[in-house]
């Protein structure tokens, strides 16, 4: 059996953080019992965390699964939701699966054009899906662009999707900047969701967990579409632990920040349009057929994800991975340029 170098969806390239592990290993003898539907140890930990009431937080299955919940909570035929062009995948798909509409704006130098989707919104618009950073483009919506773009919709509900919130703050520090306010805006009682998952930096997305912080208001009715015992007692513990594990966290995005620049200096002198990362991945515009390139990449063993379905059929996203990892990518597109 081929083992791959997996760099085709944004996952942890260090694995789930070791104290993670041993919290999930010390909960499955007793899986016997259904877990804890309220999810009351992890919700207390994230509300202390992020300063907020335990009210204020609804955890589920990943963000995949909030995101359903979201679309079933606040659209219908006939309505709809807007974002842009080139972002999350699964977007399209909870609008979709509740029977409305998805409008998505062109991008923006590669990223969210804020005033575009504010002129799409319209009277059936209900939701505002922003992924910030965006995956698969890498592009970072500035403070000022979402102060901008709540100034000019205050009305539909604005969910911030924050995945990839902790290596975003780890560039933005280095780099000098305000990254995010967005739980400013929910202390503020804004119509905003805020998005995070422990899928990316705690290195968890096999266990399936997410989390929604907003008002309690708009949480007590998003919690109506969620499915009972939808997040298991090894999940609970693992992301319980991992929240701790800041080793873990600063490893991670330490090591993200340092070979994403790398990358992106190699894969420029290869030949390829990069566009400089917030999250832990880059969008590369190669010019050409890009599930043929990936194809190529597979065959030597390495994934990475050709981006037609996402509507650009000449560019792929590529995981930032160890060094080991990246040093393997490297050498094998210098080998496939010059062949
Ligand atoms: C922007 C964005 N939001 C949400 C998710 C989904 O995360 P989860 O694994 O929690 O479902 C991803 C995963 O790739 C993502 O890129």
């Amino acid at each position: 059996m081929t083992t791959f170098i997996k760099l085709d969806s944004n996952e942890n390239p260090f694995g789930p953080s070791p104290s993670a592990i041993k919290a999930m290993q010390g909960v499955l003898s007793e899986c016997s019992d259904y877990p804890d539907d309220d999810v009351s140890a992890l919700r207390l930990k994230l509300a202390e965390h992020h300063g907020v009431q335990l009210e204020q937080i609804l955890v589920a299955g990943g963000l995949t699964e909030f995101l359903g919940m979201l679309a079933r909570t606040f659209l219908v035929p006939g309505l709809n939701a807007v974002t842009s062009q080139r972002s999350f995948i699964i977007y399209r798909m909870a609008t979709e699966a509740a029977g409305a509409h998805l409008i998505e704006v062109p991008t923006r130098h590669n990223g969210f054009d804020v005033d575009g989707i504010a002129a799409a919104a319209n009277r059936s618009t209900r939701i505002i899906f922003l992924a910030n950073p965006n995956n698969p483009t890498g592009t970072l919506v500035t403070v000022k662009e979402v102060d901008h773009l709540l100034s000019l919709i205050p009305e539909p509900l604005l969910v911030l999707d924050e995945a990839y919130y902790e290596f975003a703050e780890h560039f933005a520090n280095k780099r000098g900047v305000r990254y995010s306010r967005s739980l400013d805006y929910v202390r503020e009682g804004r119509n905003v969701v805020v998005l995070r998952t422990f899928s990316k930096v705690h290195g968890l997305a096999g266990m399936r967990v997410g989390y929604g912080i907003a008002s309690a208001e708009l949480i007590a009715r998003i919690s109506r579409q969620r499915s009972v015992y939808c997040v298991s007692a090894p999940a609970q513990a693992g992301a319980l632990a991992a929240l701790e594990d800041s080793a873990h966290i600063r490893k991670t995005v330490e090591n993200n920040t340092a070979q994403s620049e790398r990358l992106f200096q190699a894969i420029s002198e290869v030949g390829y349009a990069v566009t400089p990362t917030w999250g832990n991945f880059l969008y590369c515009d190669m010019g050409r057929d890009a599930g043929i390139f990936a194809e190529r990449l597979r065959l030597k063993g390495i994934l990475i994800r050709p981006l037609d379905r996402w509507g650009a059929p000449e560019a792929v996203r590529i995981t930032v991975g160890t060094p080991e990892q990246n040093d393997a990518l490297v050498r094998t597109l210098r080998k496939l340029k010059s062949s």
